[in-house]
């Protein structure tokens, strides 16, 4: 009997065991970040899931991993992992694991788009880093950028520490109008500033893209504002953010003198878009009864309202989504989070609630001492040392500088932009307890 129960106990051993190597071949601690650790399986049933872990920090004690706490519901095979961080336990593993990545279909990338002209390529920097900081999927980035910008980036973005370099591809394209004449276009706009409205029509082969302005930074997962592509009803193909949250003293209302997207406008620095959808609808227009492809309307838009417009392509995409209200998805203002959300006293009910997803420093505010709130934190961003701690070097310098900052009005809801780095930190730390603390305390 006993010697029985023996027998059961070690045939239990050896499954744990087998069970957990299984496991620590998909989350091994030390195990190249890059591309998402996940069952090949799982992927067709949940293109756009939930991460497993952040990748590219894997070995960085302060940096964020873990598996994340919050909807969509996750999925069954992972909820195992509870139970392996105890398994875990069990046996010290070698601190070099083997390299095992379960490669993430391409259609399943994050892609990133941002235009960068002039001087703006530290903060253009300074936004991809935060994008590969906190992210767990593995992204493409597109940098529309001039010739003489190019090198530089390349280089730059080479410089990157592998765990950064291994969770993103990027490319670099020159700033064209794929479209008509592109003489043409190059003298109707800035070409730079009218670039986004193009991307539709040269990224043929994206599905769906995420624009930013050079001055965006991303203060949590970029995973999680990828996923609202999954809340696109079946006539949206776009998603935006209200230009002001007080309508009565937004821009658009007292001042445009065109058509344009709801009570308020929408502002184009924080831009998702299904390009695929947008490729295929045809868009209600004010110049024909019928509807019109993307690329046949924009050139007659801008024929009809350039001398209205003040703000180029911004206005442009509020006129078209006058037309066609039912194909924008308006996301709240923690995904585009301007000066103007606190500079009169905070009106950003969502950000208040869950913290800055996606800060917007528009007009300049992180170069100059008109916001120190803003400014901090592209600092700490762009100060952070790639491998180093995130508490350590990032958050308690961000707290201090933060102090510095309560004369003025944004500078006195700290919590509104620490809140989302701070749970990055939390689930990093937890992770961080169960994989280091847990092994010694057999010991
Ligand atoms: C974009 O729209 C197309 C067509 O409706 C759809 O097949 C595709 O899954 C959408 N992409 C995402 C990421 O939701
Ligand atoms: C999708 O949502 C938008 C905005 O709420 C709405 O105008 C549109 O009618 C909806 N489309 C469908 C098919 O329900």
């Amino acid at each position: 009997m006993k010697l029985r129960s023996k027998a059961a106990a070690l045939l239990l051993l050896a499954l744990a065991a087998l069970l957990l190597a299984l496991l620590s071949l998909r989350t091994g601690r030390a195990a190249p970040p890059a591309p998402l650790a996940r069952p090949a399986s799982v992927l067709p049933r949940r293109p756009v899931p939930a991460p497993a872990r952040l990748p590219g920090l894997g070995a960085l004690p302060g940096a964020g991993q873990g598996p994340r706490r919050r909807s969509p519901p996750r999925l069954r095979p992972r909820a195992g992992r509870r139970g392996a961080a105890s398994l875990k336990k069990l046996v010290r593993r070698p601190v070099e694991s083997r390299s095992f990545q379960v490669v993430l279909p391409h259609e399943l990338w994050i892609h990133l788009a941002v235009v960068a002209c002039g001087n703006r390529l530290e903060e253009t920097l300074v936004m991809l880093k935060s994008a590969v900081l906190f992210s767990h999927r593995k992204m493409q980035f597109h940098i529309f950028t001039e010739e003489s910008l190019k090198p530089e980036f390349d280089k730059q973005l080479r410089q990157w520490p592998d765990s950064y370099t291994k969770k993103f591809e990027h490319r670099i394209y020159p700033i064209t109008f794929s479209v008509g004449n592109p003489q043409e276009w190059k003298k109707l706009f800035k070409p730079c500033a009218a670039q986004r409205l193009f991307l539709p029509v040269i990224l043929k082969d994206v599905d769906s893209l995420l624009y930013v302005d050079t001055d965006v930074l991303f203060l949590r997962p970029v995973d999680d504002i990828w996923k609202l592509l999954r809340q696109f009803n079946s006539t949206q193909l776009a998603a935006m953010a209200p230009e002001h949250e007080i309508p009565k003293i937004g821009w658009y209302s007292r001042f445009a003198r065109h058509p344009f997207y709801g009570s308020a406008g929408v502002n184009s620095g924080v831009m998702l878009m299904n390009l695929t959808r947008i490729r295929s609808a045809q868009f209600k227009n004010s110049m024909i009864p019928t509807g019109l492809a993307w690329e046949d309307m924009l050139y007659p838009l801008y024929q009809k309202y350039k001398n209205a417009i003040t703000w180029g392509d911004q206005d442009l995409l509020n006129i078209i989504f006058y037309f066609n209200p039912e194909c924008l998805y308006v996301f709240p203002c923690q995904w585009n989070y301007r000066p103007d959300h606190c500079m009169y006293g905070s009106n950003c009910r969502e950000a208040e609630q869950e913290g800055v997803s996606v800060l917007h420093g528009n007009r300049g505010v992180y170069h100059d001492e008109k916001q120190p709130t803003f400014k901090a934190l592209y600092e700490a961003i762009r100060d952070f040392p790639f491998q180093d701690n995130l508490f350590q070097s990032m958050y308690y310098p961000l707290q201090l500088k933060f102090l510095e900052t309560v004369h003025t009005l944004c500078g006195r809801i700290p919590q509104v932009f620490l809140k989302q780095i701070e749970k990055t930190m939390k689930r990093a730390y937890e992770k961080h307890v169960i994989i280091r603390v847990g092994p010694n305390q057999m010991h």
